[in-house]
């Protein structure tokens, strides 16, 4: 019996070893170390063997058992060891002088910084900017707004409307009308944002785009203050050689209205192919805001009367920027977005 059992280990121990030394793989290492000292090992699979030796045999079995117990552990250790230093080896060396990776920066979008750039100008001359919902009702981008119930704007070939009735909103215009119902005069703001038209897409047309309203109620207000109020701003974005026209015109919501020009920034009012060689640009619509929407918010334009404008935020960083097209802005390209 004891025999049988010290010539099992033998056979064990030996071919652990032989295994182990061909091992190349942490997983090699850890499957000799399974099939002999694991818990369904051969080593383990013996012990029953020992309860049936005769009592003098006993201590030398026990001895046999850990000696090869031990040879095993000891030769799984060493091929642990050679296999690790051998990865050591192979592994790239680390050079610690290389400079580091850049990450890369990320920018605003040209029209984000053409938002901060208005709102920064009027913020200065006292206005704060507020934003209102694109999802819009037809009463706060219409009604409310003066626009006369035929009014072609209205029409689903022109705006977008939802099942429910509610649209999404073709003007800035409507945070007006949010801002007087929430507030008592005077009411300063500007409201940049996005707005939406189903318009065919060409290189100055987007199906939605943005814009930058303004309004500005209180007592003794007057066309004067507008065009002071415009011809500031024309001069902090474009710098201070811009002139300022403006034209009558016609909006619901404004009593005059006018249509406001910047002298052309290309070429100074000399007359170029931006300005179709008139010298000016149209930029925006202004007004004095209807009584009629003043009405409708619940203000006495008897008590206070003010002015409102609202242009294009698109029109505006091209011509700051010199893009011929504003497709360009929703491409995503990062060749052109990095440029600023
Ligand atoms: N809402 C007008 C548009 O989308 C722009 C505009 C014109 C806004 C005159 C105004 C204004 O506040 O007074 O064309």
């Amino acid at each position: 019996m004891l025999e049988e059992l010290l010539q099992k280990l033998q056979a064990i121990t030996a071919d652990a070893k032989s295994a182990l030394s061909a091992a190349s793989t942490p997983a090699d290492v850890e499957a000799v170390k399974n099939r002999t000292l694991g818990r369904n090992g051969a080593i383990t699979a013996l012990s029953p063997m020992m309860g049936k030796l005769p009592a003098e045999d006993k201590k030398a079995a026990g001895m046999a058992f850990n000696e090869a117990k031990q040879g095993i552990q000891a030769a799984l250790n060493e091929a642990s060891a050679r296999i690790n230093e051998k990865k050591a080896e192979e592994a790239p060396a680390v050079d610690v002088t290389l400079p580091g990776r850049a990450w890369p920066f990320g920018r605003k979008h040209p029209i984000s910084q053409t938002i901060d750039a208005c709102c920064s100008i009027f913020r200065r001359m006292g206005f704060i900017a507020v934003s209102g919902p694109e999802l819009e009702t037809v009463w706060y981008n219409f009604d409310a707004l003066n626009a006369p119930a035929n009014h072609p704007s209205r029409d689903p070939q022109d705006t977008f409307y939802l099942p429910d009735g509610r649209l999404l909103r073709t003007q800035t215009s409507p945070v007006q009308i949010r801002t007087m119902l929430g507030s008592k005069p005077p009411v300063r703001i500007v409201s940049p944002g996005r707005c939406y038209r189903r318009d065919t897409p060409d290189a100055t047309h987007g199906v939605h785009f943005h814009q930058l309203e303004g309004l500005y109620i209180d007592k003794d207000v007057s066309l004067a203050d507008l065009r002071s109020t415009i011809l500031k701003f024309a001069k902090e974005y474009f710098g201070t050689d811009v002139k300022v026209r403006m034209r009558p015109h016609f909006f619901p919501f404004t009593e005059p209205s006018v249509e406001c020009d910047f002298s052309c920034v290309m070429c100074g009012g000399k007359g170029c192919r931006v300005c179709k060689n008139s010298g000016w640009l149209e930029i925006m619509g202004a007004g004095m805001v209807n009584p009629a929407v003043l009405r409708n918010v619940g203000y006495d334009p008897e008590e206070v009367q003010g002015f409102a404008f609202g242009f294009g935020l698109e029109r505006l960083t091209m011509l700051k920027h010199r893009i011929n097209d504003l497709r360009i802005f929703s491409d995503n390209d990062l060749r052109f977005l990095k440029q600023f």
